[in-house]
């Protein structure tokens, strides 16, 4: 079915059409109407092409107004203010959309999806565990993931993980001075976590350490036997351990291609760079310099010691992506941190020629009783303990309101509610924002939280399962008839999800669909208070069950861009 405002714009367009010609006019916007009187859509469209078009705005509008082409979707249209067209629509239309919702999917056709989007997201550093730092590119890049999916994009999931770099001549000597081995056997990142602050205290009065890392990270360059089969425990143990988390998160990825997937390719991209005169030499290190309009500090590709750097592999990152897909284009999802650093990347390869959309997707750090979340800081909050601590929670509020439930589902839900509310407290904020986490709020199920929408969803299918005990089940063919004004603002509100998603999409920000959500659940509830549901004439029951089946179904789909599952009893 099609997007609702798609299917107004296009009566628009052909009287437009009809009426003025093929002119330059700008974007035809349908937007739901802002207050109930001024109808279910409107558009500023005469207001925004009145100099284009030579006319007064009311002028225009009227003459839409006058000669709208035959449909069967507009009930009437109506010029207000300066020159908004109020489009009021035909309810036989809105009953059947509704009905549509419960059976067929959006058409999303009118999209450009040729390609491949490649999502680069999550992406932590091996041999460290995860923290709190790790989850906004985690759940917001596989959201926009999903997003783009639901959308029709074939959509590549890449963990850019960062598995190459100085870090691991530290870790080779860690491992084999401190090495505890049954700590080790037990809990391998742990322990090289520990080895790793070791070297460092180590390493503070000992310039002959740093040497040594030095040295054996060359010898790993270099393709040394030992130090590459410790590189690769490391790798595949932290894996192991990211896994578990993801799996738990319910993220998905389709490559692993991390830092070291790219290291061999750094030298052609210097070549290249020198060739083209992008980067210079500078007192033996090779250096890009930026136009000065640019305003970007110069950007070192190679260490005067031959070394690469974080640039430069991303540099390389993008032509193996260039060469190996056909890119639509590429997402990266990281912290605010790092902004300068794709400004750097992202000119560069526009100095190679290489045009490829790409995006720098950036957000607010996230804090926890105030403190920044950093490996390096003293305050680390470990992902795995944030989980169960908020699956601790959901549990004890399981308990007291639902005592009778068997161990196992109370598990089950609480696991889906302390994991689904941690992620809505990202996700439903401006992701340029920096968020702080609080409990009571994150977990409550009053406001705009996971768990208020799980239980809204919840208790419409507790609605349904009623019906069908009163032998009235809800099936997909019933008829539906908007009657009650309040009926109507839940029909108009279900149909634009669609529009959500998409500007979600187009801004990669999911915190549109959550407020989308949060909006939908609140009106399905204020319905349910004064509309009943149970208990009505059949027709009324009928259609008021198909209204908020199609509203279960839009939470459900909409929960599930979020990452976040829904339960049929809570
Ligand atoms: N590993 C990096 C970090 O932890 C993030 C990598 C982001 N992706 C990229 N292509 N640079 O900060």
């Amino acid at each position: 079915m099609l997007v609702i405002d798609k299917e107004i714009s296009n009566i628009f367009e052909k009287t437009i059409k009809s009426l003025y010609g093929d002119r330059n006019i700008k974007n035809l916007d349908i937007t739901v109407a802002t207050k109930e009187e001024f109808g279910d859509f409107q558009t500023n469209f005469a207001m925004m092409n009145s100099k284009i078009i030579g006319d007064n705005p009311r002028k225009i509008a009227q003459n839409i107004i006058d000669n709208i082409v035959d449909n069967d979707i507009v009930e009437k249209l109506e010029i207000a203010g300066p020159g908004f067209i109020n489009i009021f629509l035909k309810v036989q239309y809105l009953n059947n959309l509704i009905k549509n919702v419960l059976t067929k999917k959006y058409d999303f056709s009118f999209l450009d999806t040729h390609g491949d989007v490649v999502i680069d997201f999550s992406s932590p550093n091996i041999a460290k565990r995860m923290h709190i730092g790790h989850l906004r590119s985690t759940v917001i890049g596989d959201s926009i993931a999903r997003i783009y999916r639901y959308l029709n994009y074939h959509v590549i999931a890449d963990n850019h993980i960062g598995d190459w770099g100085t870090q691991f001549g530290k870790l080779i000597i860690g491992y084999r001075t401190w090495l505890n081995k049954s700590t080790y056997d037990e809990n391998p990142i742990e322990e090289l976590e520990r080895v790793y602050v070791e070297f460092a205290k180590a390493s503070e009065n000992s310039d002959i350490l740093e040497e040594n890392a030095r040295i054996e990270l060359k010898k790993l360059q270099d393709g040394d036997e030992k130090n590459y089969n410790l590189w690769k425990e490391f790798v595949s143990e932290s894996l192991k351990e990211y896994n578990k988390l993801y799996k738990r998160l319910g993220v998905h990825f389709d490559t692993y291609y991390g830092e070291s997937f790219y290291h061999d390719m750094m030298k052609d991209i210097i070549k290249e760079l020198l060739d083209k005169k992008i980067a210079v030499d500078d007192d033996g290190a090779k250096v890009v310099f930026f136009d000065e309009k640019d305003n970007l500090y110069p950007c070192i590709v190679e260490k005067k010691d031959g070394a690469f750097l974080y640039s430069t592999s991303d540099v390389a990152t993008i032509k193996f992506r260039k060469e190996n897909y056909n890119l639509n284009k590429i997402i990266y999802l990281t912290d605010e941190r790092q902004q300068d650093h794709f400004k750097q990347v992202f000119k560069i390869t526009d100095m190679l020629g290489w045009t490829i959309e790409k995006h720098h997707i950036w957000f607010g750090i996230m804090t926890f009783d105030d403190a920044i979340l950093s490996t390096r800081g003293g305050n680390v909050i470990r992902l795995e303990m944030l989980l169960d601590e908020s699956k601790r929670r959901a549990y004890n509020t399981v308990n007291e309101k639902n005592p009778l439930l068997s161990e196992e589902e109370k598990n089950n839900i609480a696991e889906i509610v302390g994991i689904g509310a941690i992620k809505y407290a990202d996700l439903s904020q401006n992701r340029q924002s920096p968020v702080k986490f609080e409990w009571n709020k994150i977990l409550s199920f009053e406001g705009n939280t996971a768990p208020y929408l799980q239980y809204s969803y919840a208790r419409i299918k507790s609605i349904l399962r009623r019906a069908k005990n009163d032998n009235k089940e809800i099936t997909d063919d019933k008829e539906v008839n908007i009657y009650e004004k309040q009926e109507r603002i839940l029909a108009n509100h279900i149909l634009i999800f669609p529009m959500a998603v998409l500007k979600a999409a187009e801004t990669f920000k999911p915190n549109i669909i959550a407020d989308y959500l949060f909006e939908l659940a609140k009106k399905f509830n204020t319905f349910y208070n004064s509309c009943p549901i149970l208990n009505q004439e059949d027709d009324v029951l009928y259609s008021r069950g198909q209204l908020i089946k199609a509203i279960g179904k839009t939470l459900k789909e909409g929960l599930y861009l979020l990452g976040i599952e829904t339960l049929e009893k809570m």
